[in-house]
């Protein structure tokens, strides 16, 4: 598999870590291991890294990078909502730094059939962890006019959620939105471009767009 992600101010990151070779350092959002690989090889044997990401990818892709370091190296498929349990589960009950880089990897973007990119047609998927049922065209489907409205106005930060939510069903009467290019074509006709916001489907159905 070939995972393509760049690091935001990696090192930065690092430096503000401070990593002490000894210590124990969380990466909560693995994604392609860039920041994991650069706090794991400050950390010597003594050292554990624990690196967690919901997606299946990203824990292949970084545990094929994190090998062969020094530390001791612990990665786990979960949401960093359970993390407690996760700490728990190796004994650990204090660590010395973490990392949370938020957000979707250029490798889900640029994958087509996971269905986050508007610059694709695909179907409309969005799922970061795909263990789970819940899909993009599930939300887009079936939720009420009022919760779409919510998702894209707290989460997309979009101006014209209630226009766009009632757009979407509205369509959806006639067939059932299937792909993200049917999304991006009915966003396209109903939310105007803003002069800094760029492409209006990049926060439809709320979700970051890095491209
Ligand atoms: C921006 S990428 C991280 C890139 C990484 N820092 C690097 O240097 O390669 C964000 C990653 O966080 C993961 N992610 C997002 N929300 C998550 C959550 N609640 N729990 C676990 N992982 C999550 C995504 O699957 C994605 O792989």
């Amino acid at each position: 598999m070939d995972f393509k992600h760049t690091s935001v101010m990696l090192g930065e990151v690092v430096s503000a870590l401070n990593v002490k070779p000894n210590g124990i350092y969380l990466d909560c959002t693995l994604g392609g291991a860039g920041h994991a690989l650069a706090i794991g090889r400050r950390l010597t044997s003594g050292g554990l890294l624990i690196g967690i990401d919901r997606d299946e990818d990203a824990i292949v892709a970084a545990r094929e990078r994190l090998a062969g370091l020094a530390c001791a190296v612990k990665t786990v498929r979960a949401n960093f909502s359970e993390l407690d349990k996760i700490l728990d589960d190796f004994s650990v009950d204090k660590i010395d730094g973490a990392v949370f880089d938020l957000g979707v990897s250029s490798h889900q973007i640029d994958t087509a059939e996971r269905g986050f990119s508007y610059m694709k047609d695909s179907p409309l998927d969005m799922r970061m962890d795909r263990r789970q049922s819940l899909t993009a065209r599930d939300v887009i489907n079936f939720c009420d006019e009022d919760r779409l409205t919510k998702i894209f106005r707290d989460y997309g930060e979009e101006r014209f959620a209630k226009r766009a939510a009632a757009a979407i069903c509205r369509a959806r009467k006639i067939s059932p939105i299937e792909t993200t290019g049917e999304l991006v074509r009915l966003i396209e006709q109903t939310v105007p471009r803003t002069k800094n916001g760029g492409h209006p489907a990049k926060r439809i159905p709320g979700k970051s767009h890095r491209s």
